[in-house]
């Protein structure tokens, strides 16, 4: 297993390239399984997760193509394509939805298309337990017949999806993207209630108006959608990742350095900005993106994660990094997940002030951390340690870098070229 060597203490000063939004990406790749048509995506970035969902798809017997690099707009992802012309499968096996959540995407696509679906049940996972209970009951009201057999979602539509009106007692994202996407080719018109706001799912509404599909209220929570007897091929670019570009704005500041995230986009961060501007971080948006630094000292400040617009859970292990070197207290409160303080031990190892009372992190911030060996068990709670590395004294071995690569393109080479010293570690077989 690769292990990241990085010695702290060096400001990160230059232009990151963001790259294309993972969790936009994913859902958008399912969607080439609500047409028998090509459907090109722009701006997809190189990741592990990207992978397994192209191989999942590939299972289906979804054709796909890589289109080569392009750069538009300073994108620098890769098309692909994707042209789901004869599905030959429907089954999203156990070994792949156990390595990626988001495999239960295909459901609602799936479903709609091929009229059943056989996916694996996630199960638990390293930050709590995270049911998918609420795509299944929206499935069923909108006419589909699910039960639930070794382990596996078993779904049938024999006369297809009936729209219906799904109001979600909790905010889900690919819960409202699967549910979207299913309604897009059911009978009639489908009224979600409560959905999530997030720009990724917005993104996906996009995506699918491109392939004919008729969605009102986007952005809203609320939204409307009046099923197709088909939809058509397209050609869509993902948007750039507004996690990646906090995780680097958190990067500057903890290492009181100056970032140009190029392809960022201010509109996305909302709160964010907003609570790192109240931190003492200065975020101004340039012609090609955004621009971080530190105005005077960093200092502490509550932070509550919230679905979007709301300050989100995939940037509070970061946040909760860069609070430790604030001046003053932060609470760091978290309700989407239980169990996501992962992080929290392994950065008390590096010298932190942390004591978790329930779903809240009180952050007592300390004048400098120390580098130490450090692992962690998700992808944001990695990356969080990668940044306190990079602000620590000394050397810090982070262990279990798969979960990096699972969200973040070429992490090490892009905070190389900005100063930082860190190295991938190859460990021999
Ligand atoms: C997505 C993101 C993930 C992010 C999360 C919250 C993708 C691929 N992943 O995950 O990175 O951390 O949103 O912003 O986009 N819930 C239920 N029943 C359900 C579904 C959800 O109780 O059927 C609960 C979950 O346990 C959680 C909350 O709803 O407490 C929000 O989860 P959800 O928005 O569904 O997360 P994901 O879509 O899995």
């Amino acid at each position: 297993m690769d292990s990241m060597r990085i010695v702290g203490g060096k400001p990160l000063v230059g232009k990151i390239h963001i790259s294309g939004a993972k969790n936009a990406a994913l859902p958008l790749m399912t969607a080439c399984l609500l047409t028998d048509e090509k459907l090109t995506l722009g701006n997809v970035p190189h990741l592990a997760d990207i992978a397994t969902m192209a191989n999942l798809l590939g299972q289906l017997g979804v054709e796909l193509g890589l289109n080569g690099h392009h750069a538009n707009n300073g994108h620098t992802g890769r098309a692909m394509d994707f042209t789901a012309k004869n599905l030959t499968s429907v089954i999203a096996p156990y070994d792949l939805v156990r390595k990626m959540r988001a495999s239960i995407l295909v459901l609602g696509p799936l479903l709609a298309r091929a009229k059943e679906a056989k996916v694996s049940l996630p199960g638990g996972c390293a930050i709590g337990t995270r049911p998918v209970d609420l795509h299944i009951e929206a499935l069923r009201a909108m006419g589909a017949e699910i039960t639930i057999e070794n382990g596996y979602i078993n779904a049938r539509a024999p006369h297809g999806l009936q729209g219906a009106e799904i109001v979600f007692p909790t905010v889900t994202v690919t819960g409202t993207e699967n549910i979207m996407m299913a309604a897009a080719l059911a009978k009639g018109t489908t009224t979600l209630v409560n959905t999530a706001r997030e720009p990724e799912v917005t993104d996906l509404a996009h995506c699918l108006q491109a392939m004919g599909a008729e969605i009102d209220g986007i952005g809203s929570d609320r939204l409307r959608i009046t099923g197709k007897d088909r939809l058509h091929g397209a050609s869509h670019d993902v948007i750039p990742d507004r996690i990646e570009t906090g995780t680097f704005v958190m990067a500057a500041a903890i290492t009181n350095g100056d970032l140009e995230l190029i392809g960022a986009r201010m509109g996305h961060l909302n709160s964010v900005a907003r609570v790192l501007e109240g931190a003492g971080v200065a975020l101004t948006e340039t012609e090609r993106g955004l621009r971080a630094h530190r105005v005077n000292g960093l200092h502490g400040t509550d932070v509550m994660t919230e679905p979007y617009p709301g300050f989100p859970t995939d940037l509070q292990a970061q946040m909760m990094a860069l609070m430790c070197v604030a001046e003053g207290a932060s609470m760091i409160t978290e309700t989407i997940f239980e169990n996501r303080f992962m992080h929290v031990p392994e950065l008390r190892r590096m010298g932190a002030n942390i004591t978790v009372h329930g779903s809240s992190a009180m952050v007592r911030g300390v004048k400098k951390l120390a580098g130490a060996p450090v692992m962690a068990t998700d992808l944001r709670a990695s990356v969080s340690l990668a940044l306190a590395g990079l602000a620590a004294e000394g050397e810090t071995m982070l262990n279990r870098i798969y979960h990096l690569d699972r969200g973040y393109e070429r992490l090490e080479d892009k905070l190389a070229a900005c100063g930082a010293t860190i190295e991938r570690v190859k460990q021999a077989a």
